[in-house]
């Protein structure tokens, strides 16, 4: 067995929403698996220069030559995504791996539950992950051979598979259920260019996202979550670095939840 399975050696990277949270999880795991380049963007320019300071330290403290360079864009617009593309290419004219995970909630009781925040929250979510992955297939279709596909990893969300424990948070829970079918559809029409597409489903992480749900809920969700608990650092870097190595090559359309079990189990 090659000890490369598990490696993302010399690749380039780019995460959506990597300045903190799971998308900076993403990028850790990344970078410790040997990855050459992380770009890391998200809305506010000083949250992603601490990230790229973060990922710059933890290279230093390993040894590794990995360059992290942040490129701030707000996604939920086309405008905003083309921004990013822009700044892309002026520094690269390839891209391995893409992770579209910027994401945002929002929960509101049905009855009062704005109709713009279902907007903003789809804007993002899907209207947004679809122009990144849009705008950044020529650099994938560059990156990708029929050996080493180059990737694209959505962040999607157990909230796409199962209904209960909503909080009214309708426009995500519909967000992500939509990117689960947007990821799948891509998977099947990008697979014979070299790219593969696969979605994470993760359940509940603590992040500055899901706090507010887990201060009020967090108890309940781990004492009926399969495994007791809820998820850390090292189950959404383990399955990141899994699909992005050697070892998920053949691995294209799956939505692979990162819960415990929770997903198939009652609340
Ligand atoms: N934590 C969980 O339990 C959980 C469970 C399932 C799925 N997820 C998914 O995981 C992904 C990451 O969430 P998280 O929990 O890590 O939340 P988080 O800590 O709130 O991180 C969200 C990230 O997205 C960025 N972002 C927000 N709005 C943006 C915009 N308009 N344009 C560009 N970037 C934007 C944020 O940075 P800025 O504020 O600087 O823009 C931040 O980097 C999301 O897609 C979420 O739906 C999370």
């Amino acid at each position: 067995m090659s000890s490369e399975l598990f490696k993302v050696n010399n690749k380039i990277a780019l995460i959506t929403g990597g300045s903190r949270g799971l998308g900076l999880d993403m990028a850790e795991g990344l970078l410790l698996a040997g990855a050459s380049k992380i770009y890391i963007s998200s809305r506010k320019a000083s949250a992603c220069d601490e990230s790229v300071k973060y990922l710059s330290d933890l290279a230093k403290k390993h040894n590794l030559r990995c360059e992290a360079i942040a490129i701030p864009a707000d996604l939920g617009s086309r405008a905003g995504c083309e921004a990013l593309a822009k700044e892309f290419v002026k520094r690269e004219q390839k891209l391995d791996i893409l992770i579209a995970n910027a994401g945002a909630t929002w929960g509101a009781d049905f009855d009062s539950h704005p109709d713009e925040a279902i907007g903003k929250v789809l804007d993002l979510n899907v209207r947004g992950v679809f122009s990144t992955i849009q705008l950044f297939a020529p650099f994938l279709r560059k990156a990708g051979t029929s050996e080493d596909p180059s990737r694209v990893l959505i962040t999607g969300s157990i909230a796409g598979i199962r209904a209960v424990s909503s909080g009214g948070t309708y426009g995500y829970l519909a967000s992500k259920a939509a990117v689960h079918h947007l990821g799948r559809s891509l998977a099947s029409e990008l697979g014979p260019e070299n790219i593969t597409v696969n979605i994470l489903a993760p359940g509940f992480f603590p992040s500055k996202m899901s706090n507010g749900v887990l201060s009020v809920i967090g108890k309940e969700l781990t004492e009926t979550n399969p495994r007791r608990r809820l998820g850390v650092k090292q189950d959404i870097i383990g399955t990141t670095v899994f699909l992005c190595s050697p070892a998920g090559n053949y691995i294209n359309g799956v939505v692979l939840p990162i819960d415990g079990g929770a997903s198939v189990s009652k609340l």
